[in-house]
């Protein structure tokens, strides 16, 4: 296919829907998502640099939904499932003898692999599974808040309560103890935080893309040696948390191989923690703005569902995946052709008023609320029964224990093409 018949986007829009900067800007981009979605919704970026493969990027919810779950059609592979600039890419395929994927996870596998591999923990992740945890998650959740409370009026709900609860959580279920969470937290925030100085650890500006690389690429070799040591020790003394189910495993009667072990351990660990933060701290956000629906939710808790599930889509942690075209195809008038690549852009869908009435209000009562948070199809969120339980139970406690909460200062977002979110949350905060 001729590539002056794509509609293309205009260098500063192709440049705006990757760069970290615009996702930590966030309403510039919406504005952004809700032009093209009206005039280029699946819309052609190519750099003319050739930084980085061109790609379709989907903006529209009906077209994301359709590709999520139409995984025959749309892959998650041979292109890489997050997007990336060519050293990366080249980067990792150097360090994996071939694969553009620097970790070999359930996101990066296709059928048929991938559902083996998902069966492993699925039951796990149900909700009648996790009704065992729900007193430990609650333990947690009146310490996390007992330390919130005990820092005085003035306090960064990200620091205190929104980064640590869920790491917390995580590391809980993956038997990890609680010594080492700090180096946890460490590194999948050089892993996801890559781009944003103040998540990266390396305090310093403007990264080149090597550089950033470098830096994952070290987060993901103290992973993998952190989590070979507890692959040890859940085969020698197997209990019932994920890590001793995966470390126990097998795949068509085989273990798992190292590199696939580990990606299990990494994406239970990554993926559930920085992405139920954002959306922790969007809720705490959406509330010291609106200090009534505060205190209506304090009075009425059946609210609290409602406050949970908008959080998600308002906030929508989980920016966008990508997936490569398996044959040629159409989606939204455009032509697809076999091997192109796609972008999913959760935050545009999650924001289209085709789907959602004013979407940008935060809206605790808004029904239906079938945002893309979460995904769709094959590769749904697997843990999303999990971030709503740890978002419930947190709520819970939170307003129990306060009155009534307001911003003490500015918020701010994180610089992120990936998972973004709040990082700083200045609260001040009157207890009940
Ligand atoms: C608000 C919090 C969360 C959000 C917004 C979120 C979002 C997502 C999204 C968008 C996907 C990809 C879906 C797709 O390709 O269609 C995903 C996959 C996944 N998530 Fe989550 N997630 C969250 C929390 C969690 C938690 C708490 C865990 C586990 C501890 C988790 C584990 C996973 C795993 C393992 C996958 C890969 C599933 C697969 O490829 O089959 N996530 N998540």
């Amino acid at each position: 296919m001729a590539s002056a018949a794509k509609p293309r986007l205009d260098a500063a829009t192709g440049y705006e829907v990757i760069s970290p900067e615009s996702y930590a800007k966030w309403d510039p981009l919406l504005d952004t998502f809700d032009r093209l979605r009206e005039e280029n919704p699946v819309a052609w970026v190519e750099d003319a640099e050739g930084r980085h493969p061109p790609f379709w990027l989907v903006t529209r919810y009906d077209d994301v939904m359709r590709i999520s779950k139409d995984n025959a059609t749309f892959l998650n592979n041979p292109q890489t499932v997050v997007f990336a600039l060519n050293e990366a890419i080249q980067f990792a395929k150097n360090l994996t003898g071939g694969s553009p994927h620097m970790v070999a996870s359930l996101v990066t596998f296709d059928a048929p692999i991938h559902m083996k591999y998902r069966k492993l923990t699925q039951e796990w992740f149900m909700p009648k599974n996790l009704r065992q945890i729900e007193d430990e998650v609650r333990e947690l959740a009146v310490k996390t808040v007992d330390r919130l409370l005990e820092a005085g009026p003035e306090a960064d709900f990200c620091k205190l309560v929104s980064q640590p609860y869920p790491l917390h959580v995580v590391m809980q279920i993956l038997g990890v103890p609680e010594e080492d969470e700090p180096r946890m937290l460490m590194l999948t925030q050089q892993m996801f935080g890559g781009q944003d100085e103040d998540l990266n650890q390396s305090g310093m500006k403007d990264l080149p893309p090597e550089a950033i690389t470098q830096l994952v690429a070290g987060a993901v070799k103290d992973f993998e040696a952190y989590f070979a040591k507890l692959t040890a020790e859940k085969r020698a003394n197997p209990t019932e948390d994920v890590a001793s189910t995966i470390a126990n495993a097998t795949v068509d009667g085989e273990p798992l191989n190292d590199r696939d072990m580990m990606g299990y351990y990494i994406i239970v660990a990554a993926a559930g923690h920085d992405t139920t933060s954002a959306s922790t701290a969007g809720a705490m956000l959406a509330l010291a703005q609106d200090p009534d629906q505060w205190a209506r939710v304090r009075e009425d808790r059946s609210l609290l569902p409602g406050i949970v599930e908008e959080a998600i889509r308002w906030t929508s942690p989980v920016q966008h995946f990508m997936r490569t075209a398996a044959e040629d195809t159409e989606v939204g008038g455009q032509q697809i052709a076999k091997g192109d690549w796609l972008m999913l852009n959760y935050v545009a869908a999650n924001h289209d008023p085709t789907q959602f009435e004013n979407p940008r209000k935060f809206d605790a009562s808004r029904s239906p609320n079938r945002h893309l948070a979460f995904g769709a199809g094959a590769h749904q969120c697997l843990g999303l029964h999990l971030a709503r339980l740890e978002m419930r139970i947190l709520f819970e406690v939170l307003l129990d224990r306060i009155e009534g909460v307001e911003l003490a200062g500015e918020p701010a977002r994180s610089k992120s093409t990936f998972v973004g979110g709040l990082k700083t949350l200045p609260l001040r905060i009157t207890p009940a």
